[in-house]
C-alpha cells in the first residue's frame, strides 16, 4: 500500500483565492491581493494544453453587410415573458443567444420567479428547466402549485455541466434553457469542490459557449455572499449578458428585480413582485404598494417621490430621533446609505444649530425597499426634524430633492414625472428645491419650493 502510494503521480496544485481568483504560490491565512481572509484554497491545477498553431475557418469573419440569416443565426429578436416587470427589466425581454444570470439570496423566490416565466414565453418552442438542488418531482409539485400549464417545457435534475450541455446540444433558437444554480453543478475537469471559484468559473464559460454556439438563451441562478455580490469572482458578471439581482427584504411580501449589468438594454429599472400563497404575483402601482397607511398627525414621516430606472416610485420614509446617554450616538439606517444619514445629520447641526449629540437617529424606508437617490435628502430632512421636534408635517405633502453639504437644496432630474405621480396617489402639497423648473397644469397642486433646509423648520402641520 506504502509502495503505491510512493509510485502514484504526485498531483500539480496550486493555491487560489475564493474571493478574487487570485493564484497563490502557497496557502496563507489572508490573500495578498484582496486581503480576505481565510479564503484560499488548494485546488489541482488544470493540465495545460499545448499551444499548436489553431486552425482559422474560412468564415471566421463575417461581414456586416452580409445578410444575417445567412450566417446561420437566427435575426435576434426579442422573447417577451408573461410578465412585464421582468420584460421591463430585461429592456424588453430575452435576446436569442444570451446568458442571464439571476442573483439573490437564498428562499427570496429565484426558483419560483423563473418557474413562472418558464409557462409561456414569445416565439420559444423549447423550454428546459434544469435544476442542481430539487429533484425532478419537487420541481414538477412547485410548477403545479404555481398553476404552470406549459406542455412543452422539460425538467430534469443534474448537477453535471457536462450532461447539462449534451442533453440540451440538439436544441437551437427559440429555445431557454435555465441551470438553478451555477454553485451546485460542476465538471469533472476541475477537481476543486461545487461552487469553489474555479468550477463556477469553467462552468460559467461552458454555458456561455452552449448559448453562443446553439443561439439559445441561457439563464441561470447564482447564489450571493453575506455582502450581497454574486458568489464567484467579480469575472463572472462578465462572462454574461445580463446581470439581474433579486432582493427584497423576507419578512415583507414585497421582492424587487434589479438590473444590473445588460449587454441589450438598460439597467435602472426594477420590477416589483409580492411573494402570495401562488406565488410571485406582479405590483402594477408600486408607489401604492409602499406608501403605509399613516395617519396625518404622527411625526417622523415623509413621503419622497423616488424615480427607479423611468418609473416614479412613491415611498415613505421614517426617522426616529430618541435620547440617549452614549458617548457615541447611535445613526442607523435601513434601507438609506448609513453614510449619507451621518452627513445629512452634520448637516443639520451645523446649518440648522440641532444639536443631536445627546441623540440616537434611526432611519427606516417602509415596505423593504432601497433607496439610493440623492434626491431622497430632502425627505430624510424633513422627517429627522418632524421627529425631532415632534411635530407632524403638513398634510398629504411629498419631498424630493438633493441636500447639499452648505444645507441648500439642489435641484433632481425628472421633476415633472415626480410631482405628476403624487398627484395620481392624491398628494396636494409638493416641496421642491427652489431651482425646479416651473410645471405646467399643476395649478390644483401647491407647489413649495424651497431654497435652504432651514425653510423645513418652519413646516407644520
Ligand atoms: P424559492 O423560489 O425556492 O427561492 P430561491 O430559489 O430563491 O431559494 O422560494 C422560496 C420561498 O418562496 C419560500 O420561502 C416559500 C415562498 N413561496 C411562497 O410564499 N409561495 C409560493 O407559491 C412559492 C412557490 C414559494
Ligand atoms: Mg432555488
Amino acid at each position: 500500500m506504502a509502495a503505491d502510494d510512493k509510485n502514484m503521480a504526485k498531483v500539480a496544485s496550486r493555491f487560489v483565492c475564493q474571493e478574487c481568483g487570485a493564484v497563490l504560490p502557497k496557502w496563507m491565512g489572508q490573500c495578498d491581493v484582496c486581503r480576505g481572509w481565510n479564503c484560499i484554497v488548494e485546488e489541482a491545477t488544470p493540465e495545460v494544453r499545448s499551444s499548436k498553431s489553431p486552425d482559422v475557418p474560412d468564415d471566421f469573419f463575417v461581414s456586416l453587410s452580409d445578410d444575417i440569416a445567412d450566417t446561420g443565426f437566427s435575426v435576434s429578436r426579442r422573447h417577451l415573458t408573461n410578465s412585464e416587470e421582468f420584460n421591463r427589466v430585461l429592456g424588453g425581454g430575452f435576446v436569442d443567444g444570451s446568458v442571464v444570470l439571476l442573483g439573490g439570496p437564498p428562499g427570496i423566490g429565484k426558483s419560483t420567479l423563473l418557474l413562472q416565466i418558464l409557462s409561456d414565453i414569445s416565439g420559444i418552442e423549447n423550454y428546459a428547466y434544469i435544476s442542481a438542488e430539487e429533484s425532478v418531482k419537487q420541481v414538477m409539485l412547485r410548477a403545479n402549485r404555481l398553476g404552470i400549464d406549459n406542455n412543452r417545457l422539460k425538467i430534469a435534475s443534474s448537477s453535471d455541466v457536462h450532461q447539462i450541455i449534451k442533453s440540451v446540444s440538439n436544441l437551437k433558437h427559440n429555445s431557454i434553457v435555465i441551470v438553478d444554480s451555477i454553485q451546485t453543478i460542476s465538471s469533472e475537469l476541475i477537481q476543486s469542490p461545487p461552487g469553489s471559484i474555479s468550477q463556477v468559473r469553467h462552468c460559467t464559460q461552458e454555458l456561455v459557449n452552449l448559448a453562443k454556439n446553439n443561439d439559445i438563451i441561457v439563464t441561470i441562478v447564482g447564489h450571493i455572499t453575506k455582502d450581497g455580490a454574486i458568489a464567484g469572482p467579480k469575472t463572472l458578471e462578465h462572462m454574461v449578458d445580463c446581470v439581474l439581482h433579486f432582493e427584497g427584504d423576507k419578512s415583507y411580501d414585497y421582492r424587487i428585480l434589479r438590473g444590473e449589468k445588460n449587454r441589450y438594454g438598460p439597467t435602472d429599472e426594477i420590477g416589483v413582485f409580492s411573494m402570495t400563497g401562488n406565488g410571485l404575483e406582479e405590483v402594477r402601482n408600486p408607489s401604492a404598494a409602499f406608501l403605509s397607511d399613516h395617519s396625518d398627525d404622527v411625526s417622523g414621516v415623509a413621503v419622497f417621490s423616488g424615480i427607479e430606472g423611468t418609473r416614479p416610485i412613491l415611498s415613505e420614509i421614517q426617522a426616529l430621533v430618541s435620547h440617549t446617554n452614549l458617548a457615541l450616538p447611535r445613526r442607523a439606517s435601513v434601507g438609506f446609505d448609513a453614510n449619507r444619514l451621518s452627513m445629512i445629520v452634520a448637516v443639520l447641526t451645523t446649518r440648522c444649530k440641532i444639536n443631536f449629540s445627546n441623540k440616537d437617529v434611526f432611519l427606516n424606508v417602509a415596505g423593504g425597499l432601497k433607496i439610493t437617490e440623492p434626491a431622497a435628502d430632502l425627505a430624510v430632512v424633513a422627517a429627522i426634524i418632524s421627529a425631532t421636534f415632534q411635530r407632524p408635517l403638513p398634510k398629504q405633502s411629498v419631498f424630493f430633492g438633493e441636500v447639499s453639504l452648505s444645507g441648500e437644496i439642489r435641484q433632481s432630474h425628472l421633476s415633472f414625472q415626480r410631482v405628476k405621480e403624487a398627484q395620481k396617489l392624491g398628494f396636494t402639497s409638493i416641496f421642491c428645491s427652489h431651482k425646479t423648473d416651473d410645471f405646467e397644469k399643476a395649478s390644483e397642486l401647491n407647489i413649495r419650493k424651497i431654497k435652504s433646509i432651514r425653510d423645513v423648520l418652519l413646516l407644520r402641520n
